[in-house]
């Protein structure tokens, strides 16, 4: 047992209740709007990477703090693609008749286009519609011991090239548009990632290619590329390796994106659903052979 697990089971400052055998666990008796004590917050953290996704119910949060608990994991993101407010570090996603989602219906793992991606997102439900609006999460570490051994020891060491494939089309066809997207690829040139990422606090593999910013894998042709990432895409869609959250509003959620891959259900238009996020930058992926 971890000098952590043994506090955790020594002295527990919240009860965490798994909801699926490998992926997604609910977290009882805490709350977040409240700085966290230096050993809460480690053994959050501990749980988070355990369960890879995990879920706190009726969270009186304000949007300030929501920014100071995901302070407290480390230093926070601005996304490039979504609008500054009066909190840049917030990712708004207020989804409506007048406002549809943009593609946040395909499965990824946050921000892979950057060189270094998303490390945990924090996501908190302002309004959920009476129904739909549930996310997914896929357990990128179960869905790679799932292979064979023979396709496990293929895609070992390959990379692949990232892009922000989906931002792409907030950029009209004007002279003006045109300049900032350059400047957005200038900002982020396609990184370079491994198709398998070794965990670096678990040491487990996980796929880490996505229908959302993979475009390619190095080294192998269009057609052999476009075959092993169908195959791999399909991993997300075995529902042994998926957790899924009904959400209200006051529920937040952390994801470990080393781990999971997740898909927001667009089943709910034309109804409104409103969250705030905030994301832990992350380090460079790799692989350790
Ligand atoms: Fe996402």
């Amino acid at each position: 047992m971890s000098e952590i697990a043994a506090k955790l089971s020594r002295n527990r400052p919240f009860e965490v209740e798994a909801i699926g055998p490998t992926i997604g666990a609910e977290i009882h008796g805490i709350d977040l709007a409240r700085p966290l004590d230096r050993d809460t917050a480690l053994l959050l953290e501990t749980a988070l990477i355990e369960h890879k996704i995990i879920y706190a119910r009726d969270q009186a949060l304000t949007t300030a703090q929501h920014i100071a608990l995901g302070r407290q994991f480390g230093e926070l993101e601005v996304h490039p693609f979504r609008p500054e407010g009066a909190f840049p570090e917030i990712m708004v996603l207020d989804n409506h008749k007048d406002n549809p989602v943009l593609s946040t219906d395909i499965w990824h793992s946050d921000t892979t286009f950057r060189v270094n991606p998303t490390k945990y997102s924090i996501l908190r439900c302002l309004r959920m519609p009476a129904v739909g609006g549930d996310t997914l999460w896929a357990d990128m570490c179960a869905a790679y011991d799932g292979l064979s051994a023979t396709m496990r020891r293929l895609i070992d060491g390959l990379e692949a090239v990232h892009d922000f494939i989906n931002f792409r089309t907030l950029f009209k066809d004007s002279p003006e548009d045109r300049g900032r997207l350059a400047r957005m690829e200038e900002l982020y040139p396609n990184p370079v990632h491994p198709v398998v990422r070794t965990h670096p606090v678990t040491g487990r593999r996980a796929i880490f290619v996505s229908p959302q910013f993979t475009l390619r894998i190095v080294g192998l042709n269009e057609d052999e590329s476009r075959a092993i990432l169908a195959l791999l895409y399909e991993q997300t869609h075995v529902p042994e390796y998926q957790f899924r959250l009904r959400w209200k509003p006051g529920t937040i959620a952390f994801w470990d994106n080393r781990s999971t891959q997740h898909y927001a259900v667009n089943d709910y238009y034309p109804n409104r659903r409103h969250m705030e996020r905030v994301a832990v930058i992350g380090d460079r992926p790799f692989f350790r052979p």
